[in-house]
């Protein structure tokens, strides 16, 4: 048997939001959540068990990992080594092309290449949905990027028992009509966030007044959300996600001490979003746990909405995606 494998994984930035947990260490969300996986930035992971080792060893893009990072990683793969039944450390090598920490989920794709990867080298012959729920314990949202374009992520809300609630907790594809969507990413600051999202979503919860009122609008967003894809809707798609992502960051402002990602240079690029749907295109701003900006638009409008936030990022960079391909093994 193989003891080696290495997959490949692509971001997704969410158009109904994840924030908030009911249970820290399974990684249940309160909220169901949805997302657009991207065709740029993706992490390439490999993993070979390696008996002599004895004990991990991570690179992250060419660094040995330690503290935090590393602990997560260690974490997840004793998750997949007691379900192998097996005590075989691993020699872990991660290739990111995400700007980390940048609000720009590169947890996510890290996670789930690593869920393929880690799987496939310890013999555990999981579905994508198996693997969509052990992707979701490494972070919420890499259960997401199992798939490619849209998906949506089960909270498992309905669940009677927290078992059942993990088997419910997973990401699926997302019925898509006639849509032809881009992400345009404007990155305003590629450096590292100040507060994690694991941390400021936890305050949040456990301090903002606005976090239930949002949680239970998020859900009729979610609903529309649906529709509207189904519809091929791009006006009604991005009206959607702008509002469910300005709630969440509502929701962090309200917290105790408030969690704050926007920046100046964040609400110049909204500025220059609400100017081009004067200007007759359709373009809506969606935000994540850092002051970057993504766009969503119409293909064909793509150029011009890049050319418009170039003019409002002075230092920054803008990037065009599409929807791009789920996490799968990379034959060697
Ligand atoms: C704002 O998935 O990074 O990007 O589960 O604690 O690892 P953990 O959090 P993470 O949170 C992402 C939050 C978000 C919204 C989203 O992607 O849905």
């Amino acid at each position: 048997r193989r003891t080696r494998a290495t997959a490949v994984a692509h971001p997704n930035i969410a158009l109904i939001k994840y924030w908030g947990k009911r249970d820290e260490n399974l990684v249940l969300p309160r909220v169901d959540s949805l997302s657009m996986t991207l065709d740029i930035f993706p992490t390439t992971t490999t993993v070979r068990l390696a008996p002599d080792t004895g004990h991990d060893i991570v690179t992250l893009n060419g660094r040995t990992a330690e503290g935090e990072p590393l602990r997560r990683i260690v974490a997840f793969l004793d998750l997949v080594r007691e379900r192998a039944g097996s005590a075989c450390p691993a020699v872990v090598d991660s290739e990111n092309t995400v700007p980390t920490g940048a609000g720009l989920a590169s947890s996510a794709s890290g996670f789930a290449a690593l869920a393929v990867a880690a799987s496939a080298a310890y013999g555990l012959g999981l579905d994508a949905t198996a693997l969509s729920r052990l992707a979701r314990r490494g972070s919420g949202s890499a259960c997401r990027s199992l798939f490619g374009g849209f998906a949506v992520w089960h909270a498992g809300l309905d669940a009677a028992t927290v078992a059942e609630a993990d088997l419910a907790s997973h990401a699926e594809p997302v019925l898509c009509g006639d849509l032809d969507p881009a992400l345009v990413v404007a990155v305003v600051d590629a450096g590292p966030k100040t507060v994690s999202s694991r941390a400021a979503m936890r305050r949040t919860v456990d301090t903002s007044p606005l976090y239930e009122p949002w949680a239970v609008s998020s859900a009729r967003d979610l609903t529309e959300m649906r529709a509207a894809l189904l519809a091929g809707d791009i006006e009604a798609v991005g009206e959607i996600a702008e509002r469910n992502a300005l709630g969440m960051h509502a929701t962090m402002l309200a917290a105790r001490p408030a969690v704050r990602y926007l920046s100046p240079a964040t609400l110049t690029v909204l500025d220059r979003v609400l100017r081009l749907r004067q200007d007759g295109i359709p373009a809506y701003a969606t935000m994540d746990a850092g002051p970057n900006v993504k766009v969503l638009c119409r293909r064909p409008d793509a150029d011009t909405v890049a050319e418009a936030l170039r003019g409002a990022v002075a230092d920054g960079s803008v990037v065009v995606a599409a929807p791009g391909p789920g996490a799968r093994p990379v034959h060697e």
